[in-house]
């Protein structure tokens, strides 16, 4: 019987070989997934990787960015989340029960504090906060479950004590996760960053920045190298109804062929800055782990090995500058942009007061306003020009 057009139109004919050798992968838009029987069905196990139950626990398409990505970062495991911010949480509710004690640095990514605060509040765990470059301050009790570590903070870019601070963790069995945005896999290997072969146990990264490399994709992920731990995430995942759309994976999978040359175009834009940065009178200070002046410059030499450093650079305004000459400051830069987020083509400026972001007294942190530079993928020169013109808004007496 011929079937009614409306039948027609929703069981289409597939008859053209459904595989081709492409460049990208193809892409599986996927909420349901069509068992072939009841066989199939009864047999699922959508608690393993690769086996297709539903959208939310994984297509093809999600776990070839998914192991992609696990490899970029030296792991074995990933599960990908809608935003970075996302990912950081999926560990946090995973990991963290009433009672416990988590550790975070004090330039930690500030709503990932935000978030263990409302954890603290909500369910009595403790957050507990040390600073990043004196692995000392670091004092975990017998509660402390998971310690949070940053490389380079994305603020104010002091690179950590990573190998004092995982030895402790692990003489004190604490799971430690390293925000590896900055580094995204590419600047050093959190599975294994010094000659004893260190490690972290989980790298969280938000794939939002460089992987993406747009600035139009909000992505985060999770690695980790152990089994076990790969097995306890998965299923928090899949509980909480954590997914990704097909489409924004594709996108981000087709930028990462690309991510490595970026990476190193913008840490190499940052470092021409950083130069000419230095010598401006306006700043009492400039930020970045490059810079031998700067907080945890030692760490990041040891392990930063190919000296890759991002395209994140901070500088700190003398103090007399009042936050209204900083403001007219910001508003007069044309190619940088006022904006969150960084690792995209377009460069970027964010304002801060550090006075409201730091909880232990920052002694290597001058006093004054901070400014930060997301470097993009213009011409330095450029960018150089831009920042040159928008300092003689500042007020004449003090523009020397
Ligand atoms: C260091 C760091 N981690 C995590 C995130 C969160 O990523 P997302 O914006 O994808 O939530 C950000 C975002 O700015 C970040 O800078």
């Amino acid at each position: 019987m011929k079937k009614n057009p409306q039948t027609t139109l929703i069981h289409a004919p597939r008859k053209a070989p459904q595989y081709i050798s492409s460049v990208q992968p193809p892409l599986f838009r996927a909420s349901t997934i069509i068992f072939n029987n009841t066989d199939a069905l009864f047999n699922r196990h959508w608690t393993d990787d690769y086996d297709y139950s539903y959208g939310t626990h994984g297509t093809p398409t999600t776990f070839t960015l998914a192991d992609n990505i696990a490899q970029i970062e030296g792991g074995q495991y990933c599960l990908l989340a809608p935003s970075g911010l996302s990912a950081i949480n999926l560990v946090n509710s995973c990991f963290l029960s009433q009672g416990d004690e988590v550790w975070v640095a004090d330039n930690i990514y500030g709503p990932n504090m935000e978030h263990l605060h409302n954890l603290q509040t909500r369910y009595g765990i403790t957050v507990k906060v040390y600073n990043p470059i004196d692995a000392d301050t670091f004092q975990p009790t017998e509660k402390a479950k998971l310690i949070w570590l940053e490389a380079a903070g994305s603020v104010t870019l002091e690179f950590p004590d990573l190998a004092g601070l995982v030895k402790k963790a692990k003489q004190h069995n604490i799971l430690t996760a390293l925000d590896n945005t900055w580094g995204a896999g590419l600047a050093f290997n959190a599975f294994d960053f010094s000659e004893e072969h260190l490690a972290v146990d989980i790298t969280v990264h938000a794939l939002t920045k460089y992987p993406s490399g747009g600035g139009d994709i909000l992505m985060g992920s999770v690695v980790t190298r152990d089994r076990k731990l790969h097995q306890q995430l998965f299923r928090m995942h899949a509980i909480q109804g954590i997914s990704v759309s097909g489409d924004d994976v594709a996108q981000v999978q087709r930028s990462l062929a690309s991510m490595q040359l970026r990476y190193q175009h913008q840490s190499q834009s940052a470092s021409t800055l950083l130069d000419w940065l230095k010598q401006q009178p306006e700043f009492v200070q400039v930020l970045h782990p490059a810079d031998e002046a700067s907080a945890g410059h030692s760490y990041w030499k040891e392990i930063c090995t190919d000296g890759q450093s991002a395209g994140l650079v901070s500088v700190i305004f003398k103090p007399e500058y009042t936050l209204e000459d900083i403001r007219r400051f910001c508003d007069a830069l044309e190619l940088f942009k006022l904006g969150f987020s960084w690792g995209g083509p377009l460069s970027l400026v964010m304002l801060y007061n550090l006075k409201d972001m730091r909880v232990l007294p920052h002694t290597h942190l001058q006093q004054g306003l901070l400014v930060r530079f997301c470097i993009g993928l213009e011409h330095p020169a450029d960018l150089i020009h831009d920042i040159e013109n928008a300092l003689k808004q500042l007020p004449t007496q003090q523009h020397e």
